[in-house]
């Protein structure tokens, strides 16, 4: 999938969060975006996937205007924080996957994604005995049902111990390798051991983009 952001700015009442922003992804590009704790990364995304409503022209989505764009469920989206996630009730992985996916995937492409991402053998578990990376995995498996081009992921690993963190990078270059355009928030470019091809860094609301060798040595 493509992405083009053109000279986005974006605020929340009167105060400019992103100042004219802009980059290019093509299909199999995998976006890096960093920046200090409100800089506006999430800010960002949520542009991207329509939930904060930007004026005509600024985002294009495989170069439909994201106003206009119908097709949502190709991307993926897995939202930051899931700290204060608890169900009163016991609900396993199973059934939460099953409850939440909009698409028509059977059962065998089921058990492959969970395969793909680690967590075959979590189906029946209760979902408030997960550790956070597990949980994590759990909404990423979800967004993989519904077969998304673009998967957005923002600072999937916080709270994430280190030997996770190194089998969930391995899952998404992966899917990187697959054809899925990635954007992926981080605040720890340096523990994000991925393939990535382009990083944007926001500071005071202006973004710098640019590309990374295969090296990684131009961040
Ligand atoms: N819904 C909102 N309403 C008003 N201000 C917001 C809202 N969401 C985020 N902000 C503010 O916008 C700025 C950027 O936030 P955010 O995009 O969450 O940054 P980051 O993800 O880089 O930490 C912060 O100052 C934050 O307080
Ligand atoms: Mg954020």
């Amino acid at each position: 999938m493509r992405l083009a952001v053109q000279n986005l700015t974006f605020g929340y009442d009167y105060r400019t969060v992103l100042k004219d922003v802009s980059f290019k992804l093509n299909t199999g590009d995998f976006l890096v975006i960093i920046g200090n704790n409100g800089s506006g990364k999430s800010t960002l995304v949520k542009c991207i996937l329509g939930i904060n409503k930007v004026p005509g022209n600024q985002i294009l989505i495989d170069d439909v205007d994201v106003n206009q764009y119908k097709n949502f469920k190709n991307i993926g989206y897995v939202p930051q924080k899931f700290d204060d996630f608890n169900y009163e009730f016991p609900i396993t992985v199973n059934e939460i996957l099953n409850a939440s996916s909009y698409s028509n995937i059977s059962e065998d492409e089921k058990l492959e994604i969970l395969d793909k991402v680690g967590i075959l053998e979590l189906q029946n578990e209760n979902i408030n005995n997960l550790s956070g990376g597990q949980l994590q995995r759990v909404f990423i498996v979800r967004s993989l049902m519904n077969r998304p081009k673009l998967l957005i992921l923002d600072e999937p690993t916080v709270g994430v111990d280190r030997t996770n963190v190194k089998s969930f990078y391995k899952t998404v270059n992966q899917l990187n390798e697959e054809g899925i355009t990635i954007v992926l928030i981080t605040h720890n470019i340096k523990e994000a051991n991925a393939n990535f091809t382009h990083v944007l860094s926001l500071h005071n609301g202006e973004g710098v983009f640019k590309s990374v060798d295969k090296e990684g040595a131009t961040v």
